[in-house]
């Protein structure tokens, strides 16, 4: 695995990011974060990948059935690149150059991670898009073991009897690891209570806005 060589902020404003399995606690920790930063300075609260692509018939395909033989993940996994890039652009980066703290639930990073765990580690391209991708001034990766985020989903009553593909949530666990290590990004157990992770996550985002007056 290679770094991911994003560009830097040179913007006013701050991009943090939120990314690992689901139900490690992302939403969790964004909103107290976003909640308590909003009454110092202006906030933006954001998601990826855009809803474009979460109602594709492709994406809910590979969401929701446990086939996915009428599609290529690959095209998947360009089509949520492209969507990330159009959404940096066109969207956080703007936003950042108004001087605000952007908050994204998932980022780049969780493409590479999806990439990977569904078997394409050679591939290069995404390297090469990552270029066009701002850095985030601090990229959270929230673990946990499977069965802790499996069981966290399981309790929203929506997703009670939803498809989950057990050993890719495996693979994507360590590939969200090493991503985080790789990247510079702050690995966070989620494990505890969500006071113990706030506790971390609101000191690593002061101590980055701290820095950035
Ligand atoms: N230390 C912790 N940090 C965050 N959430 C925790 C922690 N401990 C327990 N939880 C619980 O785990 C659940 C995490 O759900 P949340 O919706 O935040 O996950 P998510 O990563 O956003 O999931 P998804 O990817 O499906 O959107 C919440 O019910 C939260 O209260
Ligand atoms: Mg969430």
């Amino acid at each position: 695995m290679r770094k991911l060589n994003m560009y830097k902020n040179k913007t006013g404003g701050l991009l943090i990011t939120f990314c690992g399995l689901d139900g490690c606690g992302k939403t969790t920790m964004l909103s107290r974060l976003a909640k308590e930063l909003s009454q110092t300075c202006e906030v933006f609260v954001t998601k990826q990948p855009t809803d474009a692509v979460r109602n594709s018939d492709i994406f809910r395909t590979y969401m929701d059935c446990p086939d996915h033989s009428g599609y290529d993940y690959r095209s998947l996994s360009l089509l949520a690149a492209s969507d990330r890039l159009q959404h940096v652009s066109k969207v956080i980066v703007p936003q950042m150059e108004k001087g605000k703290v952007v908050l994204s639930d998932r980022y780049f990073y969780s493409c590479l991670a999806n990439l990977r765990a569904r078997g394409f580690e050679g591939d290069r391209w995404i390297y090469e898009a990552a270029k066009s991708v701002i850095r985030p001034d601090i990229a959270f990766f929230f673990d946990v073991p499977v069965e802790t985020a499996v069981a966290r989903v399981r309790s929203r009553p929506e997703e009670e009897t939803r498809y989950i593909d057990m050993e890719l949530q495996y693979r994507l666990r360590d590939n969200y690891i090493r991503i985080c290590r790789k990247n510079g990004g702050i690995l966070l157990s989620t494990e505890a209570s969500p006071e113990e992770t706030y506790t971390e996550v609101i000191y690593r985002a002061k101590e980055i806005m701290e820095a950035k007056k």
